[in-house]
């Protein structure tokens, strides 16, 4: 089996500020209620003629330089999204296009905010059993899109952005002790509580889209707010426990645990469970929000580029969304 490593990372988040003010004026609400219950300070939101792939495009380029590779050193593109460009192509496809890429498979991964991890999963799937050598890694989301703007409990939490990494073959497992490079993944669902967190119209259940669906808002997202946290809390800190588990390595190991940016106050509830106190914890969700599946990758984006991870250290990416789907990855840079 081949091991795998991250050797370039990327992000992009459109121009466009929208601030707690901003959405005092849409919906009856208040800064102040929403930094405290979310963290959340401001988020982007990407341009009219800005899409999927369009925001993935801009971090693919980063990391490929980051990394020094060029596009005819992939074998492979994948996206994480749930906001693709359209049902079909996939936004991967659109991306390869973009690229002028034309060799290779490019595809999407859906699951949604935790997108990121299952993304990594199916990944290392391809480079450790030797089918793939260099995959670009993207998560991209234009969650702006989905969004119910006359819904004050959720449209205070969505942005949009990309963040992509770029992973590649570093070697033969030869029972000694990974210097660098993806250490575990796991990965979960449980789809028994997918009414939680959905975005009901747009699919087979409900097309041709109507002027019934569309008055119903079934285009749009749907949470159980206090619900879903409360689920997210107890099965996101077991899986990065579980996850340091499987490699016999423990919370005080850790340089950084870059989680998925939902809210603040169940970032903090995860670490208390895992007994890990907050200053090892990676925070954009004030300037981003919730960017479901790029969240991550933002995130380890700007860890990477500001210098604060150093060769050998290690990190854990974890995740929680719809599905109910969540995971975790520790990597050691
Ligand atoms: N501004 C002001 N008041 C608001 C509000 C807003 N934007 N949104 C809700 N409220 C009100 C509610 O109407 C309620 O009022 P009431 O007590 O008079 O009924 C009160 O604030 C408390 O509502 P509640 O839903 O209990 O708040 P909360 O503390 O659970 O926060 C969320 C709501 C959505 C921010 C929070 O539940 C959350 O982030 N959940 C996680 C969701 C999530 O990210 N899930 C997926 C992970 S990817």
């Amino acid at each position: 089996m081949q091991r795998v490593r991250i050797v370039g990372t990327g992000s992009y988040v459109p121009q466009e500020v929208i601030t707690n003010a901003d959405l005092e004026r849409l919906v009856d609400t208040s800064d102040e209620w929403i930094r405290s219950r979310t963290g959340v300070v401001e988020r982007r939101r990407a341009a009219k003629d800005q899409a999927t792939s369009d925001l993935a495009l801009d971090a693919a380029r980063a990391a490929l330089a980051m990394a020094g590779r060029a596009v005819n050193d992939l074998d492979m593109i994948v996206v994480a999204t749930i906001t693709p460009d359209t049902y079909c192509p996939s936004a991967a496809c659109w991306l390869q296009s973009k690229l002028g890429m034309t060799h290779g498979v490019a595809f999407d991964v859906n699951a949604a905010c935790a997108g990121f991890i299952f993304g990594l999963s199916v990944c290392e799937q391809f480079i450790k059993t030797g089918s793939a050598r260099t995959i670009l890694f993207v998560a991209s989301e234009v969650m702006t899109r989905t969004v119910n703007w006359s819904d004050r409990e959720s449209c205070i939490l969505w942005g949009d952005g990309a963040g992509a990494v770029i992973l590649t073959a570093d070697g033969e497992e030869d029972g000694s002790p990974l210097k660098h490079g993806i250490l575990a993944t796991n990965i979960y669902t449980d789809g028994t509580h997918g009414e939680k967190l959905q975005l009901p119209g747009g699919g087979s259940r409900t097309t041709p889209i109507s002027h019934e669906s569309v008055s119903a808002d079934l285009h749009t997202l749907r949470m159980e707010g206090p619900d879903s946290f409360k689920i997210a809390v107890r099965t996101w800190s077991t899986a990065c426990l579980e996850t340091l588990e499987a490699t016999g390595l423990s919370v005080a190991d850790l340089r950084w645990h870059i989680p998925h940016q939902a809210n603040l106050r169940m970032i903090e509830a995860v670490a208390k469970r895992m007994k890990l106190q907050m200053s090892k914890v990676y925070l954009t969700i004030h300037k981003y929000g919730n960017i479901s599946s790029a969240t991550v990758p933002i995130t380890l984006d700007e860890v990477v580029r500001t210098g604060q991870v150093a060769p050998g250290d290690l990190l854990m990416l974890s995740a929680f969304g719809g599905g109910l789907a969540w995971g975790a990855s520790l990597v050691r840079w």
